[in-house]
């Protein structure tokens, strides 16, 4: 543990230390996009931190506050597991399930409240996968003061319905998505009536609510993708550093996170990535669902981040904005596109990602609460997975290897689908390739998507 007095008082960005300037995101016409075009969507103070590279950005006194509800976060020793495993490398994890909501989405929830009740704001509207972003800034609304309509993708709406009743325990409103409240939503349910919904859809329906309102004083709030939250998430590798060095340990050898849209991934591993960019012998894994294999199987391209193409064209690796996931337990791993950020990072090879299946998953979950006791997120099952592989090598390796992940959440509310697995009826699935080269189609008729190509492209 990290005393209060210890945590971090700045962010850090790694758009100053990226080797390579990132790729700027542009309007629908392909044009560099202007800050300004942004302000019907988000506030002036956030957009300021969406185009920044400064590299320290400083935490409002009013934020570190509140995040002192639960941070600092723990880092624990998975030593049991260790045992278990009979590895001689050693297993830290930085616990993020100790948050009200149950994850690390509250680190900037808080922040993307904060600042939007300082600009005057009086709603938001955001949209959420398995329910953690959703339940997160209902928590952060309720505390600062300001309204909130969640989105929820209809399959997680209707697998964690309990995740409803804690947004609406803090005062939002949660609607499955596709809804009849938006245009995009009633469009989508007239063509495909049964669709599990997906992230794409339910930001379009929640950056459509935010844009009409005409009171002017509604805006949307992001789960993941954008640099302002990366940034907000970075107090979590930050933490890490200080509590390595009380643990006695130099630096990790591995760092794990898994990755939906990117942001925990990004808190956990930025800080190290910059420690890579200058000399050091890291290696770092995001780890991805097989069933949503964007960084392992997915272009470097201009894609948008919704299904309607409301938000602008980000340079990431995607699937194509009209990508549906298959409805893996995983909901927050089920979004097209990866943060620009993170993506520019793999492609400069500075970290690797991985993918694996959701019963992979799900077997080294099991294996986690009968070691550590915890029950966690099905997301997070996907860094345990890729820890538990690497403390085998290590093991045929016979190296103390010193392998850090993120434990993003717990799996309280998600028992529906260890309840399946547990009864034997969860199936192994990866995406075949002729989808990703139709749902990849759509996007190669698009001009600007052909402007940055990689060799997979
Ligand atoms: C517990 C947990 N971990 C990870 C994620 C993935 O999100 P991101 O990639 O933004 O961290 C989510 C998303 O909902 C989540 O709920």
């Amino acid at each position: 543990m990290l005393e209060e007095k210890d945590i971090p008082k700045q962010w850090y960005n790694l758009a100053a230390d990226l080797p390579t300037p990132r790729q700027p995101p542009l309007a629908p016409d392909g044009s560099v996009l202007k800050p300004e075009m942004l302000e019907r969507v988000f506030p002036a103070n956030i957009i300021e931190q969406e185009v920044s590279t400064f590299r320290w950005i400083n935490i409002p006194e009013e934020i570190l506050e509140i995040l002192t509800l639960w941070r600092p976060a723990p880092l624990r020793r998975a030593l049991a597991m260790e045992k278990y495993l009979k590895t001689p490398a050693r297993i830290y994890y930085k616990d993020e399930s100790v948050s009200p909501a149950g994850s690390h989405k509250p680190n900037t929830a808080v922040a993307q409240a904060w600042y939007n009740k300082k600009f005057g704001i009086q709603r938001l509207t955001t949209e959420t996968g398995a329910g953690q972003w959703g339940s997160a800034l209902a928590f952060a609304c309720n505390l600062i003061g300001l309204k909130c309509r969640v989105y929820m993708v209809r399959i997680s709406f209707d697998q964690k319905p309990m995740r409803k009743t804690m947004m609406q325990a803090w005062g939002a409103e949660c609607i499955a998505s596709p809804s009849p409240h938006t245009r995009t939503g009633r469009k989508i349910l007239k063509e495909m009536p049964h669709t599990p919904g997906s992230l794409g859809i339910a930001i379009s329906e929640a950056v459509e609510d935010a844009v009409s309102d005409r009171s002017g004083k509604s805006r949307y709030s992001l789960g993941s993708v954008l640099n302002h939250l990366l940034l907000h998430q970075t107090i979590i590798g930050l933490e890490v550093k200080k509590q390595l060095k009380i643990a006695g340990e130099k630096q990790p050898d591995v760092v794990i996170g898994c990755a939906g849209g990117g942001s925990n991934f990004a808190g956990i591993a930025f800080p190290f990535v910059c420690d890579k960019i200058h000399g050091k012998k890291i290696e770092i894994i995001p780890v991805e669902p097989t069933a949503c294999p964007t960084l392992t199987k997915g272009p470097f391209t201009y894609d948008f981040g919704d299904i309607a193409g409301l938000t602008p064209l980000l340079a990431m690796y995607t699937l194509g904005h009209n990508f549906i996931p298959e409805p893996i337990h995983a909901g927050g791993l089920r979004y097209h596109g990866l943060a620009p950020l993170v993506s520019q990072a793999a492609v400069e090879g500075l970290i690797k990602p991985r993918a694996f299946d959701q019963v992979k998953c799900f077997k080294s979950a099991m294996l986690w609460a009968r070691t550590e006791g915890a029950i966690p997120a099905p997301e997070t099952s996907h860094a345990i997975a890729c820890a538990i592989d690497e403390a085998k090598k290590a093991k045929q390796e016979a190296k103390q290897k010193v392998i850090l992940f993120c434990y993003s959440g717990h799996g309280l509310m998600d028992l529906a689908g260890y309840d399946k697995f547990l009864s034997g009826k969860l199936r192994a699935y990866s995406l075949p390739r002729h989808k990703i080269r139709d749902s990849l189609c759509a996007l190669k008729k698009f001009p600007v998507a052909k402007k940055i190509k990689t060799g997979r492209w």
